[in-house]
């Protein structure tokens, strides 16, 4: 009778970890199929798991049972075999980490069979991204998504050492919490003990973190699913991790120093780079003059240039003057004569931007003299104005400038993303991986808050929380775009991978906050009453941060988008390819619920 594996026989190597130092050892190993050829006498396969390859072979003469059964095997089935380490004398795979062995099997066992699968288990296959979802366990089972999960396993073993080792404590906050208007959609959860109330599911544990500031927890932190019902892109999911952190009597560099050495120890540990620390600051505005955005990918240059200035002081200037005039911007981009687009790639660059919303894309080639050729602009312009955009671009003859103006957030948006767009473009972008490019970056002080154009009135830009500065503190009531305050991202390559603030733990400003939010004390109180409870018994100056550990994963292993990082991610349009959520529950469940939907049911 065969070997009795699993219950007798124990696995003694995983298929990623023979080499020759193995050569004449009796091993075990568990697997799948991954590849299986029959040579006339002897039956190759290569066995597969978590950790790598390892080549079996089966011969007639020594293992005559081991052989016929092995004949049969095919693609994914689940086997255990026993068998010698050989070396493959001069069949060495050098890209094989056991590629110098062969393990020269005496028994095997067909743990179970395996339908064909719908695609190929294989490193790089081109098959549909909805296919692999559909059968997300399968394209689980390829090298690529292994690696990666493992690193994402890696990366929160780092995380709770590394916070532990700093008095961090890991605590918990409830998912189900209660609707607060403002910040991100919430997804909602009916309640059938309390019929028409509902709760939400934490965008994050914001409020909770802070109240275990209150309550004497100093430092806390959280490797935490949040969840948003946002519209999904490339780097957003509506269930995502967070690595969540507060910590009481604490500054923003205290903060700063947390997050570094945490960067540093994951970059090191999994990558085996150094980082240097500190991470460069860059004021906000500075960054949305230079970038159009708050989050700029550091690795190349290509800076805006601003003219607004240069126009209102020139006046006229066309359609330039008459942006300026209706209180919009101008805004310009330098493409170097060595770096230079054919016209028509320059009218694809035009295209492009009218995409996102902008009139054209106005531009003018700088010639021997400075003056401008191929532009519509050189009409309109004095030749003072022009020669100042000249100096201030910097340019030299054979330069392109491309032009944006307009209302400031579609020229901040359309800049910032043509810039990206051109560095691709032009190949200017270096790679990530262990020799990649890593431009950290801290960006600090942004405005309090922002104005909503529809409503006329101030938003807070982040939550109503943060603490400004307190230079600013006067212009609340005066003057509040001017407040500036202690919130900051951690930006990587272009990607916001953190954000967080030293919070408002003086319930004086707090109030002189909300009044410039409009936020009547009624209101406060039915949003936020139990934090403004709490904070008025002897709340500690606290912050904060929390990172996207998502994002973190995507770069750190150079993963192309955020579902490559996620086992199970939801596509574009927020469904589970697997197993078909959402999905329409019945009469009786909704019911119970005290819910009637109004939606016409799906014809699926
Ligand atoms: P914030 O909203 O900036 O801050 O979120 C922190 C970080 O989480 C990541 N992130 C996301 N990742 C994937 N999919 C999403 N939909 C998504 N949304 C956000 C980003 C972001 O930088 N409570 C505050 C933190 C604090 O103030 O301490 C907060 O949640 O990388």
């Amino acid at each position: 009778m065969g070997v009795n594996f699993i219950t007798e026989v124990k696995r003694t190597h995983s298929c990623g970890e023979l080499t020759g130092k193995d050569v004449g050892k009796t091993v075990v190993l568990f697997g799948w199929v991954h590849n299986y050829r029959d040579h006339g006498g002897a039956v190759f396969i290569d066995l597969r798991d978590r950790e790598g390859l390892t080549q079996v072979v089966f011969e007639p003469d020594s293992a005559p049972a081991a052989h016929q059964l092995a004949g049969s095997l095919r693609y994914e089935y689940c086997v255990g075999i026993r068998g010698k380490v050989v070396s493959r004398g001069r069949n060495v795979n050098p890209n094989l980490k056991t590629g110098e062995i062969e393990v020269k099997a005496s028994e095997l066992a067909v743990f179970n069979r395996s339908e064909t699968p719908p695609f190929l288990i294989e490193e790089r296959i081109d098959t549909a991204e909805d296919k692999r979802l559909a059968y997300r366990y399968l394209d689980l089972r390829r090298a690529p998504l292994q690696k990666t999960l493992i690193t994402r396993s890696k990366m929160n073993a780092i995380t709770r050492s590394h916070l532990v080792e700093q008095g961090f404590l890991e605590l918990e906050t409830p998912f189900m919490g209660k609707y607060t208007p403002g910040g991100a959609r919430n997804f909602l959860v009916p309640s059938r003990l309390n019929p028409g109330k509902f709760y939400a599911l934490a965008e994050s544990p914001q409020l909770y973190k802070q109240l275990f500031m209150v309550a004497g927890y100093d430092r806390y932190f959280q490797i935490v699913k949040c969840f948003r019902d946002e519209d999904l892109r490339l780097d957003r999911q509506p269930e995502f991790t967070q690595i969540d952190v507060e910590m009481s009597f604490v500054a923003q560099d205290d903060v700063f120093a947390v997050v570094e050495g945490l960067l540093c120890r994951m970059w090191k540990e999994l990558l085996g780079v150094g980082l240097p620390t500190p991470f460069p600051r860059m004021d906000f505005y500075e960054s949305m003059a230079k970038y159009g955005n708050d989050k700029p990918d550091l690795r190349f240059g290509l800076e805006h240039v601003e003219l607004t200035d240069l126009v209102k002081q020139h006046g006229g200037a066309g359609m330039m003057g008459d942006a300026v005039a209706q209180g919009g911007i101008v805004k310009a981009m330098v493409l170097p004569a060595d770096k230079a687009l054919s016209r028509a790639e320059t009218d694809k660059l035009e295209e492009y931007v009218r995409g996102m919303g902008a009139k054209g894309l106005a531009r003018a080639k700088v010639g021997e003299g400075g003056e401008w050729t191929q532009s519509p602009l050189a009409k309109t312009m004095s030749s003072e104005l022009r020669a100042g955009i000249n100096q201030r671009c910097g340019v030299k003859a054979g330069d392109l400038i491309l032009f944006q103006f307009g209302p400031e957030a579609t020229v901040q948006t359309v800049m910032a993303n043509l810039r990206v767009h051109v560095a691709k473009k032009l190949k200017l972008i270096p790679g990530v991986g262990s020799g990649g490019v890593w431009k950290f970056l801290w960006v600090v002080d942004p405005p309090l808050f922002e104005r909503d154009e529809e409503s006329k009135t101030w938003v807070a830009a982040h939550h109503a929380f943060t603490r400004p500065h307190d230079a600013d503190v006067p212009y609340l009531s005066s003057d509040p775009g001017r407040v500036k305050c202690h919130r900051y991202d951690v930006v990587l390559n272009g990607f916001e991978i953190g954000g967080g603030s030293i919070r408002l733990h003086d319930p004086k400003v707090q109030s002189e906050v909300f009044k410039a939010l409009g936020i009547g004390e009624e209101e406060a109180r039915n949003k936020f009453g139990f934090l403004l409870d709490a904070l008025r018994f002897g709340a500690p100056p606290h912050g904060g941060i929390a990172l996207g550990m998502d994002r973190l994963v995507m770069l750190l292993t150079g993963a192309e988008s955020i579902r490559e990082v996620i086992p199970f991610p939801k596509t574009q349009k927020g469904l589970d390819l697997m197993t078909g959520a959402p999905g329409e529950v019945d009469e009786k469940q909704l019911r119970d619920l005290h819910i009637r939907t109004t939606a016409a049911p799906s014809k699926a």
